[in-house]
């Protein structure tokens, strides 16, 4: 990986372990700051990306902005659910308390995050997300990011497990019904927000298309559900055999849902 991590310039203690560490776990350099400019780092090895460790956890700096955990939605769809209003990836899921959510493509964790939330202390979350890098910066936001607010976000957050793992070989090792619902967001063909913080992910991410045969084991896995995240008016529906499609009637998102019981029941896998 053409890769280093660094420190600010004026740095403490425990951010040069979290560089060191981070360094560790991706196998790259781990290069003292001192006084060099980030321009001048780059130069000096030869690369157009560096992962600086700060206070807030690793900011990627890639050619196409900076990347670094942040909420996203998660807290305002958190509060919104909190306050009696729908979510439609939580409606898509049917997700109750206790239950299971395999998350196949982990990316920020804005949807795990919510997931964890609604499914609460007695269920389980697991994100698989095949980027080391965006997974590095997820696991260090989910496990040290405080959310200052009256709902417990954080525990949310906590309680979300991380594997980096591409889900195409992580699902054939998954044993037939260990999760109630299975969940995809691919990377859309198209980017559909300009925002600052989504358009570096497309750098990191990786941008394979979903595969049927992902489906199939996805259904397998599943005891209840395979929810997929897609444009709205997506192609990719009808391409991956899935026909029921819901969202709301101005969103921009669509989820594609495959009911794994009526499918086990004689419907066939699509
Ligand atoms: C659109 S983002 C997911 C955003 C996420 N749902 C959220 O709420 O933050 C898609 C993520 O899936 C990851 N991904 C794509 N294909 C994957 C695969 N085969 N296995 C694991 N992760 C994958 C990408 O690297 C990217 O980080």
């Amino acid at each position: 990986m053409d890769l280093i991590v660094t420190t600010a310039q004026q740095t403490i203690p425990c951010i040069s372990r979290q560089a060191e560490e981070i360094a560790k776990r991706l196998a790259v350099p781990f290069i003292p700051r001192k006084h060099s400019s980030l321009a001048a780092l780059k130069e000096q090895y030869g690369i157009n990306q560096l992962i600086v460790a700060t206070a807030n956890g690793p900011v990627v700096h890639t050619p196409a902005g900076e990347y670094f955990f942040h909420l996203s939605m998660a807290e305002l769809r958190i509060k919104n659910i909190v306050n009696g209003n729908h979510d439609h990836m939580v409606t898509a899921m049917n997700l109750r308390t206790g239950m299971s959510v395999l998350d196949c493509t982990l990316g920020l964790a804005t949807d795990a995050i919510v997931a964890s939330f609604v499914t609460g202390e007695t269920g389980r979350v697991v994100g698989l997300e095949s980027s080391p890098i965006i997974t590095v910066v997820a696991d260090y936001g989910l496990q040290h990011f405080v959310v200052d607010s009256e709902v417990d976000i954080t525990s949310a957050l906590r309680r979300v497990k991380v594997e980096n793992a591409d889900y195409s070989e992580r699902l054939q090792a998954v044993a037939d019904n260990t999760f109630d619902i299975v969940y995809f967001d691919p990377m859309f063909r198209e980017p559909i927000f300009k925002s600052s913080n989504v358009n570096p992910i497309r750098s990191l991410a990786n941008m394979q298309p979903l595969t049927a045969e992902a489906i199939r084991q996805a259904c397998r896995v599943a005891k209840e559900k395979v929810v997929v995240k897609e444009a709205a008016g997506s192609s990719e529906f009808a391409r991956l055999g899935i026909t029921t499609v819901v969202g709301g009637k101005y969103s921009s998102i669509n989820y594609g849902i495959i009911d794994c019981q009526q499918t086990l029941s004689g419907g066939g896998l699509p």
